[in-house]
């Protein structure tokens, strides 16, 4: 039987009926945008900007989050289609099951993986940061940091314990119920989008204008040596210049990820076929508006530099206590919103993940611990607890560059993967009702393949080599188990 066996789209809707497995149909178009909003700001715009800028793009990291944008756009477009005419659990995977095929299907459910769950490790390490900014340092470097991470005075990590800390209470939140994560998520939102613009708007008028100058970083940049005798050149081609700029989108995309959480949603939504795309759409535009501008002051205020050096962590309370003089209040204000933004974001992918595992569990292709629900809460409390387990294991050990890169390599290759989807089904099933339809096709699913290849291939090697890696484990196991046990197969 073929590897890209399909799953007929009325088996899918039928599927999604079925009551025994039904999730609670609760959620609306403003909820929506709160998901998605909930799970974009986050670590990606207050950790990895700042990256970005002095790893790579210097103050040019605004164009980066323009290319990021537009790759996440594309993709966007094509994600409402999809979301708004199977509006069922399990995103990118599952519209790939109908479109083109399971092997496919599955290979971006695992890449998902790296998405949902890296990305929620990589926030909460982040969440740590912020933790040891907010309490002045004082938290043992050891247990705030990985064993892969070395302080300035030559102390290496242990384990990043607030990760795992915040990682667990988000879980049992999660496992309490949807309901009560939505409106949690709600107010925190509306926090962060205050911060957001608290920060524009004082930081604008400390902006110095020489730090803009030269805009993209010269091949000739001398090294930056951090604290810790880590050496930063800016000598090879995606680290400075136009390809550092593009390195730097590869970086900041982490930022715009979260959007596509919402179509995990659509099994919980009251009104699919409309509030998806205002879901998805809603979201990434009002993201993409605060992002520029924010980076915009962030580079402004600071020397990228210093983003390599000690304003490497808790870059933007960093930001504050060293450049906006006589705001020096507002660092700790800004910590601990960041911590509760962030809190939210870890909620989001967390959400995303299960949900995806829940469909993957439901079609057979993982084992059905992961769909089994909560008799009380209906939530997958095994699954949530499993997903505890992996995401603890590598915040706890494994640095926040590396997690961050190989969550925008995942999400890149199941977005390429999307765009190629929704050209496939208008030619093998142009008659299924498109509530949403992505407009101009095929070429914004065109652009949006090229657009997020490039960012790939932006991102470093070690990043390409481990998520080939994973991509290979992943088959490997689709072919010893997933195939055998797949649902579909064993009905025909
Ligand atoms: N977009 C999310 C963040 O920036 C994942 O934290």
């Amino acid at each position: 039987m073929s590897l890209f066996i399909k799953k007929p789209l009325a088996q899918l809707l039928a599927q999604a009926a079925d009551s025994g497995h039904a999730l609670k149909r609760t959620l609306g178009a403003a909820n929506l945008v709160a998901l998605g909003v909930g799970a974009i700001i986050g670590a990606g715009l207050f950790v990895r900007t700042a990256a970005a800028a002095g790893q790579a793009a210097g103050p040019s990291v605004v164009i980066s989050f323009i290319v990021a944008a537009i790759g996440c756009a594309f993709a966007g477009l094509c994600y409402a289609e999809f979301a708004a005419m199977i509006p069922v659990a399990g995103s990118a995977y599952t519209y790939a099951y109908v479109t083109l095929g399971e092997v496919v299907a599955w290979a971006i459910g695992w890449s998902l993986i790296l998405e949902y769950a890296l990305g929620a490790a990589t926030v909460a390490i982040s969440w740590s940061q912020y933790l040891n900014n907010l309490f002045g340092g004082s938290i043992p470097f050891e247990w705030c940091h990985s064993p892969m991470e070395i302080s300035a005075t030559g102390v290496h990590g242990i384990i990043n314990l607030p990760a795992l800390a915040i990682l667990t209470l988000i879980t049992l939140i999660l496992i309490k119920g949807t309901q009560e994560s939505a409106i949690f998520n709600a107010i925190i939102v509306a926090i962060k989008v205050t911060i957001v613009l608290v920060f524009i708007a004082v930081g604008w008028q400390f902006i110095n204008p020489t730090n803009y100058v030269p805009f993209f970083i010269p091949p000739d940049a001398p090294d930056v040596t951090a604290s810790n005798g880590m050496v930063q050149s800016y000598a090879p081609f995606f680290n400075h210049g136009w390809g550092g700029m593009l390195r730097g989108a590869s970086i900041v995309f982490f930022a715009f990820i979260g959007f596509d959480a919402v179509s995990t949603a659509a099994q919980e939504t009251k009104n699919p076929k409309r509030d998806m795309p205002i879901g998805i759409l809603g979201s990434l535009a009002v993201c993409t508006v605060l992002y520029i501008l924010f980076s915009h002051v962030l580079t402004g205020v600071a020397p990228y530099t210093d983003f390599i050096k000690e304003g490497k962590e808790a870059s933007v309370s960093y930001a504050i206590q060293h450049y906006m003089i006589g705001y020096g209040w507002l660092a700790p204000l800004v910590s601990a919103s960041i911590l509760i933004g962030f809190s939210a974001v870890i909620l989001a992918m967390l959400y995303g993940q299960s949900r995806v595992f829940f469909s993957m569990s439901n079609d057979g292709l993982i084992p059905k611990i992961f769909s089994d629900l909560h008799s009380k809460f209906r939530t997958p409390y095994k699954s949530n607890i499993i997903l505890l387990i992996f995401t603890a294991s590598i915040a706890g050990f494994v640095p926040e560059n590396l997690t961050g890169d190989l969550t925008s390599v995942g999400t890149l290759f199941a977005f390429v993967l999307v765009c190629v989807g929704v050209w496939v089904m208008r030619k093998t099933d142009p008659k299924t009702e498109r509530p949403f339809r992505t407009p101009w096709v095929p070429l914004v699913p065109i652009l949006g393949v090229i657009v997020c290849t490039i960012l790939i291939v932006s991102l470093d090697h070690i990043t390409q080599i481990v998520a080939t890696v994973w991509l290979c484990i992943g088959l490997m196991i689709y072919f010893t188990y997933s195939k055998k046990n797949s649902n579909l197969r064993n009905l025909k």
